[in-house]
């Protein structure tokens, strides 16, 4: 990786020794049920998230709107975040393919959903004039609020509302295992409230593809149908699932390095005048940053000299804010030269 990208952990490469392992994968028609490495990761990660059954899919996209058709009906109602991926990042899904209504409440600055907000969304299923709701959907970590980890505790209340009314909880887990990192938990504490629960491989677990929705049997097998009416049943998968089981068994137990990298970084950047940002808001790998309002540049015109200058990527997040993303492929050195760059940058305005 020559250029410094720290838009995304979505850029990340795989490792070479997923690239070995893809080249000797056990393959079959996956479609049939008949690829052995992808049902060994599906038996894997269903094992590890604590659920019955998991499904290998394209996307963290398409396991959300898997976990979401098959837990909704048309005309049904799912409570969900401001920020959330869900309802901002894809593509509104989830009501141009599955009638599903959203009811949108705030994301607070902690990534949660008021309680009491959830509960006021709520409809009351006598009355005719509403759509039914049926499902509340979270993010852990939450990507659009700092990468921030909500906690067993939190996650927990929330899988007892959904008791209360009948409805389902669908954990965007994306980045699951960096919340379990960040709070020192067993992921499986952390999805134990959930009825299902999506992660990705392909983000700072750095397999080239790939997400795992995980639930009950009878879910997992509603989700299979889904997958293939979306076009998501694919063949000799095993190749990508291969590089999904070392992102599962190798990758998951090393991402106190990326948040320890994203703590550097932002101890750094905190120190360069012209930068603000709140360190407690660092919990695992991202920083969101801004530049101060008498700055002469904004955050296009910064990101367009870090990138023509330095090779370093930033993602713009607003006029003069940004976010960076550490992963696998930013090392501790990396983070001081991105240092050193925003500096130079900065001074030679
Ligand atoms: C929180 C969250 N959920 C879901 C997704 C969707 O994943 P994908 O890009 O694989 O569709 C992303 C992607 O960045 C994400 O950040």
């Amino acid at each position: 990786m020559n250029s410094i990208d720290l838009r995304s952990d979505t850029v990340t490469w795989p490792t070479s020794e997923m690239r070995q392992v893809m080249h000797q994968a056990e393959v079959g028609d996956d479609v049939y049920g008949e690829d052995p490495t992808a049902n060994r990761l599906e038996e894997l990660a269903a094992k590890r998230l604590g659920k019955e059954a998991a499904l290998f899919v394209s996307s963290g996209t398409q396991a959300n709107l898997i976990a979401i058709l098959a837990h909704c009906g048309r005309g049904d109602e799912m409570i969900v975040g401001h920020l959330a991926h869900t309802f901002i990042n894809e593509a509104a899904g989830t009501s141009a393919l599955g009638g599903v209504s959203s009811y949108v409440i705030p994301t607070q600055l902690d990534g949660t959903l008021l309680l009491d907000d959830i509960r006021v969304a709520i409809r009351d299923p006598r009355d005719i004039h509403y759509p039914t709701t049926r499902q509340i959907c979270l993010e852990n970590t939450n990507g659009a609020m700092g990468g921030l980890p909500l906690s067993v505790q939190y996650t927990r209340s929330v899988g007892e509302l959904c008791s209360e009314y009948g409805l389902n909880l669908h954990i965007d887990g994306a980045r699951i295992w960096n919340a379990a990192t960040a709070l020192g938990c067993n992921v499986q504490t952390l999805a134990a409230p959930a009825d299902s629960i999506s992660f990705c491989l392909s983000k700072g677990l750095c397999a080239p593809a790939g997400s795992i929705l995980c639930g009950p049997h009878d879910f997992i097998e509603r989700g299979r149908r889904l997958r293939k009416m979306l076009g998501g049943g694919m063949r000799q998968i095993g190749i990508l699932a291969a590089a999904g089981i070392i992102a599962i068994e190798k990758m998951t137990t090393r991402l106190q390095e990326d948040h320890d990298n994203a703590r550097r970084l932002a101890e750094g950047l905190s120190d360069i005048p012209g930068i603000h940002l709140n360190l407690k808001q660092v919990q695992t790998n991202m920083v969101f940053f801004r530049l101060a309002d008498s700055t002469a540049i904004d955050a296009t015109q910064m990101t367009a000299a870090l990138a023509r200058e330095h090779n370093i990527r930033l993602d713009v997040r607003g006029p003069r804010s940004f976010r960076a993303v550490t992963h696998y492929w930013i090392t501790p050195e990396r983070v001081d030269i991105t240092l050193a760059a925003i500096r130079q940058v900065l001074e030679s305005i």
